[in-house]
């Protein structure tokens, strides 16, 4: 990072900190959205905060973030990190453990968007009667595919599979979007409509949902800084539903939040999980 770039993190991260303070009490809230509703108080925020502020699109925060991303999910870190947090299972897997259970005895073609190295298949074969002819297939980035194969080769795990194309979802019994979707600037129904054969069931854990319209902040993790878009709840489902899935299931990912720093109203305090069905 150029030494004005890292000055400049270093004052948006400050300021983000105190934002965040700030933005936990009713009058700190009340202050930082009264000043976002004023034409000067707007110019103000959005310039101290930087890449932190809100935007319209997922586009627009890619673009903002990107001298400041540190690779971003392709970061090795990353791979490290999501196989670390998956050992064992988080309290929003359970809830998914519950929906999965049953169908999975009838299940052989798994579809994983944003799977990473497949930390999910290697925690959750763990936990759950997945059949042995499962063929479950990782959708992610270039360079975490590439680390998910030469890993599953080290493993010798034949089972799972990746891809960088979409349509290889066509013929999945399940699609998994476990902390993913929010990186895509199509809903996950959008995404699904281009697909030929859709899956049966449909399991979404781990993202940030919202009641008011769709916008898009950044994730810092620390370590990487990735854009990331709030859809809106009702939407989505509604989505959903003009394509035949009704939602049997929706649980709080607990261990998970989002500060929004400019609009604290619209933190997210804990994610989302849904299970949707064919109908
Ligand atoms: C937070 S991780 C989720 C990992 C795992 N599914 C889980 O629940 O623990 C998000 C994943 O989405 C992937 N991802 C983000 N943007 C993507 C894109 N445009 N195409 C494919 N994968 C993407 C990242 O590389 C990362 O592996």
């Amino acid at each position: 990072m150029r030494i004005r770039n890292k000055l400049r993190d270093l004052q948006i991260v400050s300021t983000a900190k105190i934002f965040s303070v700030l933005g936990r009490f009713g009058y700190g809230r009340r202050l930082i959205e009264g000043a976002g509703r004023t034409r000067v108080g707007s110019v103000i925020l959005g310039w101290l905060l930087g890449y932190r502020r809100s935007f319209g699109t997922l586009d627009e925060v890619k673009r903002a973030v990107k001298p400041y991303a540190r690779g971003g999910h392709e970061n090795p870190a990353n791979v490290a990190l999501h196989l670390e947090l998956n050992r064992m299972a988080r309290p929003s897997d359970y809830a998914a453990f519950y929906y999965l259970r049953d169908p999975l005895l009838c299940v052989k073609k798994i579809f994983d968007l944003g799977g990473n190295v497949g930390n999910l298949y290697y925690c959750y074969r763990d936990y759950l009667p997945l059949r042995k002819d499962v063929v479950w297939t990782v959708f992610d980035l270039p360079e975490t595919i590439s680390r998910g194969r030469t890993l599953a080769s080290s493993r010798n795990v034949p089972n799972l599979q990746f891809t960088d194309d979409l349509q290889q979802a066509s013929g999945a019994d399940l699609f998994i979007a476990s902390g993913s979707l929010q990186y895509f600037d199509r809903s996950l129904p959008e995404l699904l409509e281009s697909i030929g054969q859709r899956p049966r069931y449909i399991l979404i854990n781990r993202t940030p949902l919202i009641d008011g319209p769709d916008f898009a902040v950044v994730q810092d993790a620390g370590h990487i800084r990735v854009g990331c878009k709030l859809y809106n709840r009702s939407k989505l489902i509604a989505q959903f539903e003009r394509l035949g899935y009704g939602v049997l299931g929706e649980w709080q990912a607990p261990e998970l939040r989002l500060s929004v720093l400019d609009r604290p109203s619209s933190s997210v305090a804990a994610y989302a999980g849904l299970w949707l069905e064919y109908r």
